[in-house]
């Protein structure tokens, strides 16, 4: 299927690993012109260069703090700046901990509200004006599957998921008639190096081995296995192109299963 994305810009935050990284090459593959953010510079330049050496054209970055005021005016700034528009955000900044309930210290709970909630909602915020000046635009943001589906262990990104999808299924009423789609995606347990960091501070917080936790995560999980990051960025290119056309306000789960639920 032709996706259509053939110099479309877009904006890919989280972009210099897992998930948004994945995403950028998918989308660079098929033909958008990109600009990347995060806040490690240097990662996010070797992510560009793995991008252009792979698909050709100018991958532009944009190093910022989205939990910062500030940090999404100038990422959209320097995307509008460096591609002249912008079709397509991608969100994918977010780094929630986990634990048991009553241990979570009020920090944990706020970091993670902090980026993955407030910096997404900054970040559509920042790029509504350009999209709704020029009359379209596609936002599609990663959020996670313990949105519906909280696991006890997980609920300070779990909060934020839920958010996220009210927020989702909110906004896209607003903007739908300045051509604009708002979706998310909701993976399960996906090999990056934030599943991996997750797993371990679990393993730590609990003294038994990273294979035991992650074990407990793979029970619930019918496919027995966890997802790929190129699974994912699949869903989200899709999703960002004109093919998924009369879709807004929702989201797809792919989780290998873990959600048991019709809708
Ligand atoms: N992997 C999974 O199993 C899974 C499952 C469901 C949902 N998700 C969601 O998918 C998203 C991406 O996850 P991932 O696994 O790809 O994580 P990851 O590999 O750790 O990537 C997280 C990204 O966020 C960026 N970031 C972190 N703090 C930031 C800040 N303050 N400002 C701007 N950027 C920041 C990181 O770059 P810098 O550190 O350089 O800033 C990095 O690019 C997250 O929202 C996560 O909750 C992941």
């Amino acid at each position: 299927m032709d996706l259509h994305l053939t110099d479309k810009a877009a904006v890919v935050t989280g972009g210099n690993k897992g998930l948004g990284a994945a995403t950028a090459h998918r989308l660079a593959a098929e033909g958008a012109r990109l600009c990347l953010t995060a806040r490690d510079g240097d990662q996010l330049a070797a992510a560009a260069r793995e991008i252009e050496m792979a698909h050709g054209g100018a991958c532009a970055t944009v190093a910022a703090d989205l939990t910062e005021a500030g940090g999404a005016d100038t990422v959209a700034a320097h995307a509008v700046e460096t591609l002249g528009r912008i079709d397509i955000l991608v969100n994918c900044a977010g780094a929630s901990q986990g634990g048991r309930f009553w241990e979570i210290p009020d920090h944990v709970w706020q970091e993670s509200l902090d980026l993955k909630f407030m910096g997404t909602v900054r970040m559509i915020r920042a790029v509504i004006p350009h999209m709704r000046a020029q009359g379209s635009g596609r936002i599609v943001t990663v959020v996670g599957n313990t949105g519906r589906q909280p696991n006890p262990r997980m609920l300070p990104g779990a909060a934020a998921n839920a958010g996220l999808l009210a927020v989702t299924a909110g906004l896209a009423q607003e903007v739908a008639a300045d051509g604009i789609v708002v979706l998310a995606v909701n993976p399960g347990p996906t090999r990056t190096e934030r599943w991996n960091g997750l797993m371990a501070s679990l393993a730590e917080q609990s003294g038994r081995t990273v294979a035991e936790v992650e074990g407990d995560f793979l029970r619930e999980i019918p496919m027995d296995r966890l997802g790929e990051p190129d699974e994912i960025a699949r869903i989200v290119t899709f999703l960002a192109s004109d093919a998924a056309g009369y879709a807004t306000g929702t989201s797809l789960t792919a989780d290998g299963g873990w959600t048991k639920a019709i809708a």
